[in-house]
């Protein structure tokens, strides 16, 4: 009896599926394109526990550096009383996307900081820091130094900038330069370490053609004090992005990730840590790009550690064609949405609606036709309807296993694996819908409404019905990673007790022949257009 328990053990000491999306900004509401990248992400984290995999999903916030310690100051409170205030709304808003994630990692938290510290105690003893004067112009509202490069034609900097100061400052900095040939030929040679391949060419164009300058990982305390301070010199606060993106490997120390802790030089002291570094798969949007191909390989290569497998960039949302601004009103609030319409259509429609990599469009007029056409007529009316003649043919009853939309069905769920492994969500989507839009029609050409009034018909009744009943059993199991509450609805109307959690569920001949099912009720009632 003992064995089952080692299997189990051994088992669990192997490399987890990693998966990370970027850590949000504080100093601000959580808007359409910070819920899209949370909900990619739980996606892909569903569909691989789905898979049979063990799956670590980190999600957080970036409380440090200027932005947020003047955000706070506005609202004359302190850095740490804003950020708490605000990390109840952050993860308040975690909970209304249904994440599935494994833990929430605040930069702000002892856990991340004392980690941080080891590392940039650890790369300084290592000779990869060195102190000097830099003078230039600065913009407070990137947190960085402007260059020539940056100025305009008539020698201003964008307004996007905000205002821009001449400063002399002596600061540490990281040797960034010697690290350009081995960055510019891993990603070459790694074709799928950035996806997709225009963002991989974005950044060889870049390493190619540009000599990497070394960089600023301090500021001063006189001039910002909202960050974790250097271990060596109390003068000076950690970059905030050297802070943030150490997230990724600050939380898997934490779990006494073996790679990481020893990397740190810090001692695990957990009876069953966690394998979770490198990382699968980071998630991020097209603008910090730059963030996570170039700088953050390099501290990674620094400190000793191996690079994440794949740097997943997707694209930004627009309204109406336009940039989302809150001065103009032009904005999606997800909050509102999800409050008015659900989660799960939510879900769908950002899904459905952009794969990851271009930019996308929000339009209310789209929502609400995919609403009505996608999840009432097309997956309700299907569950629905089927519900509804078994009860009223069949008393509820299944029938005996009939295979009418076996093959198709099958040929489907073969696809959308291969889908959900490939992290091609749209697509995975546009596939289950095939197979919905194929039972509906499978029900108006067999006409089973008309072929009950016939007696002499029964048998071939018996096989549409059970024929549809399993689809949408199926369809619980398909559509769990991204509609999760509906997923579990279809299995309730279904009476079933499992969860729909697991791919295996999806091979036809699952339903049992004298199971009852439950009461149909919509999963998606109409609406009218406003
Ligand atoms: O950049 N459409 O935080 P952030 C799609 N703290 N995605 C969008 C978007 C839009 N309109 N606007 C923003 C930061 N995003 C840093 C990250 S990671 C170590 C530190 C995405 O709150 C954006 O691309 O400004 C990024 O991936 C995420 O939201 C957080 O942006
Ligand atoms: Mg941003």
């Amino acid at each position: 009896m003992q064995e089952p328990q080692i299997f189990c053990k051994l088992w669990r000491m192997s490399k987890w599926f990693y998966i990370t999306t970027a850590i949000d900004y504080v100093n601000g509401q959580p808007h359409l394109g910070h819920a899209y990248e949370k909900i990619i992400t739980d996606v892909i984290a569903r569909s691989q526990r789905s898979l049979g995999n063990e799956v670590f999903y980190l999600t957080g916030t970036d409380e440090h550096g200027q932005k947020v310690q003047q955000a706070a100051t506005a609202e004359g409170k302190s850095p740490q009383q804003y950020c708490d205030e605000l990390a109840v709304i952050w993860k308040n808003f975690t909970k209304k996307l249904n994440l599935s994630n494994d833990d929430f990692i605040r930069t702000t938290e002892e856990r991340h900081k004392k980690i941080v510290s080891a590392f940039l105690q650890k790369l300084y003893d290592e000779g990869h820091f060195y102190k000097a004067t830099y003078r230039g112009y600065y913009s407070t509202k990137e947190e960085t130094f402007l260059t020539e490069k940056d100025r305009r034609p008539d020698g201003t900097f964008d307004p996007a900038y905000g205002n821009v100061v001449e400063l002399e400052e002596e600061n540490y900095y990281f040797k960034l330069s010697i690290h350009q040939k081995w960055l510019t030929e891993y990603i070459e040679l790694h074709t799928d370490f950035i996806y997709p391949d225009y963002r991989r060419n974005e950044v060889l164009g870049f390493l190619r053609n540009n000599a990497l300058e070394d960089l600023c990982i301090t500021r001063p305390v006189n001039r910002l004090n909202w960050g974790i301070p250097l271990p060596f010199d109390k003068n000076y606060v950690t970059y905030v992005w050297f802070d943030a993106l150490s997230n990724y490997i600050t939380c898997p120390a934490n779990y006494g990730d073996p790679v990481v802790t020893w990397a740190a030089g810090v001692e695990c002291l957990l009876d069953s840590p966690l394998e979770l570094w490198p990382a699968d798969v980071h998630i991020i949007g097209k603008d910090i790009i730059k963030f996570h191909s170039v700088y953050w390989p390099i501290m990674l290569k620094a400190m000793g550690l191996p690079l994440p497998r794949q740097i997943l960039v997707h694209g930004w949302w627009q309204k109406d064609y336009q940039k989302m601004s809150k001065s103009t009103g032009n904005v999606v609030d997800p909050i509102a949405v999800i409050d008015e319409w659900g989660c799960d259509a939510f879900r769908y429609y950002v899904v459905r609606e952009l794969d990851i990599g271009p930019d996308g469009n929000w339009t209310d007029s789209g929502f609400t036709s995919r609403y009505n056409a996608e999840l009432a007529n097309g997956l309700g009316n299907l569950v629905n309807r089927t519900l509804s003649m078994l009860k009223r043919y069949r008393n509820g009853v299944v029938p005996d296993r009939s295979s009418d939309l076996e093959k198709d069905v099958s040929e489907f769920v073969n696809k959308i694996k291969d889908q959900l492994k490939g992290y091609k969500l749209q697509d995975g989507l546009i596939s289950i819908w095939e197979i919905i839009t194929r039972a509906n029609q499978y029900i108006d050409h067999t006409t089973p409404f008309k072929i009950a009034k016939d007696p002499a018909q029964a048998q071939r009744l018996d096989q549409i019905l059970y024929s549809l009943v399993e689809t949408c059993r199926i369809l619980g199991v398909l559509l769990y990673p991204f509609l999760p509450d509906t997923a579990c609805a279809i299995f309730k109307q279904l009476n079933l007790e499992q969860k729909p959690d697991k791919f295996k569920l999806s091979n036809w001949g699952g339903m049992d022949t004298g199971h009852k099912v439950g009461e149909p009720s919509p999963l998606f009632p109409r609406r009218e257009t406003k």
